[in-house]
């Protein structure tokens, strides 16, 4: 695998920026949870890194479950809209104050297939944050309760964020320079 270094183009966010946006996402969180019940769901993988961070910053009780949604590939997703549960989670969320933490929203198809699935298991209040809103993609109408960041059109990674399944373990976000990253074999 390459050496990121080479084809990062600019940081878009950098650590300090993410964690300290981070934190005032986790107070008003708290603020709006206080004397709630939480419950905490990741969609793997891109997630992990700002649920990890975020539940740090909480002052609330809270649970925390997994779920996974199958890759089709996205144009498949961006047309369909339907995406495939591939992990589901391990406890149920019946009269529970669901919060789906993502780390980011692109098309939205994603967040609004999790939405409809989850909607049908009776939650009592259900909504989103995510760490970062691609919103010029957006194609599907969803409602971010909490939003980190709204980020450019631009093909970005690390902080959670994948090329080829690396990088997810930078502390930034980093825009990738066009032309300059090889997709390895
Ligand atoms: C990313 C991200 C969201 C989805 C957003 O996941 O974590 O789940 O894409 O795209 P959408 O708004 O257009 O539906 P990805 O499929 O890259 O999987 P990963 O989290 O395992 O990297």
């Amino acid at each position: 695998m390459q050496d990121y270094h080479e084809f990062l183009q600019k940081i878009l966010i950098d650590e300090e920026q993410l964690q300290r946006r981070i934190k005032e996402l986790g107070k008003e969180i708290s603020e709006d949870y206080q004397d709630q019940d939480l419950m905490l769901i990741c969609i793997l993988r891109g997630g992990v890194m700002f649920l990890t961070d975020l539940m740090r910053t909480l002052s609330v009780p809270h649970t925390i479950d997994f779920m996974a949604v199958s890759s089709y590939g996205a144009g498949a997703r961006m047309s369909g809209g339907n995406v495939r549960i591939s992990l589901d989670l391990t406890s149920s969320i019946k009269g529970r104050n669901v919060l789906l933490v993502e780390d980011i929203i692109d098309s939205g198809h994603t967040i609004a297939s999790v939405l409809a699935l989850l909607k049908t298991r009776g939650p009592k209040s259900l909504r989103v944050c995510t760490l970062l809103d691609k919103v010029e993609r957006r194609e599907a109408d969803i409602p971010i309760h909490y939003r980190g960041f709204e980020i450019p059109n631009e093909f970005v990674f690390g902080y959670g964020l994948d090329l080829d399944e690396y990088y997810r373990n930078l502390p930034f976000i980093g825009v990738v320079h066009p032309g300059k990253y090889i997709q390895p074999d």
